[in-house]
C-alpha cells in the first residue's frame, strides 16, 4: 500500500510537471511572457504603448528589428546600445515568433477517404 501511495504521488508530480511545460508565466501588468531579458523589454518597450502591440504580434528576428528601426526613424524611439538591442531581439524572437513557427502541430495526413454507408440514398 505504501508503495502504491508513493507511485500515485509520483504520477501526480509527473503530470503537473508535464502541464507546466508550454504554459508560460506572464507578467500580470503587461501580459509579457516572463523569460530572460523580460525586464529590459518591459523597460524599453512599454513606455509609449501597451505591451499588447507586442503580445498580439509575432515576427521573426528580422521582422522585430525592422519594427524597431521603423519606430526609431518615425516614432522617436531612442537608440539602444548593441547589448540592449541584442537582449530585446533575443527575447522577442524567442517568445513572439510568427504564429506558425511556435506550437503549431504538423498538418494531418489524410491517408485516404472512405465511403460512408448509411443505407439512405441522397438521390
Ligand atoms: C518612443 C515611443 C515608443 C517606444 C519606446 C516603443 N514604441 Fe513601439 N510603437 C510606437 C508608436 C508611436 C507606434 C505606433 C502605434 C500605433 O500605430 O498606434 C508603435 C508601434 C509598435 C508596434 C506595432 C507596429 C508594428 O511595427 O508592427 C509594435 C509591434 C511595437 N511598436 C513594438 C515595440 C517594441 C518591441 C518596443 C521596444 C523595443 C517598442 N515598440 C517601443 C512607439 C514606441
Amino acid at each position: 500500500m505504501k508503495h502504491l501511495q508513493s507511485l500515485a504521488v509520483c504520477l501526480l508530480w509527473l503530470s503537473s510537471a508535464a502541464t507546466a511545460v508550454g504554459r508560460e508565466e506572464t507578467d500580470a501588468r503587461t501580459g509579457l511572457i516572463i523569460d530572460q531579458n523580460f525586464e529590459t523589454v518591459k523597460q524599453n518597450c512599454t513606455a509609449c504603448h501597451s505591451a499588447k502591440l507586442i503580445t498580439q504580434a509575432g515576427a521573426t528576428r528580422k521582422g522585430w528589428e525592422a519594427s524597431i528601426r521603423w519606430m526609431q526613424e518615425t516614432q522617436n524611439l531612442w537608440q539602444f546600445s548593441p547589448k540592449t538591442e541584442k537582449a530585446i531581439l533575443d527575447y522577442l524572437a524567442k517568445n513572439y515568433a510568427p504564429p506558425h513557427t511556435v506550437g503549431r502541430r504538423a498538418p494531418l495526413v489524410v491517408e485516404g477517404w472512405y465511403r460512408l454507408h448509411t443505407g439512405a440514398s441522397h438521390r
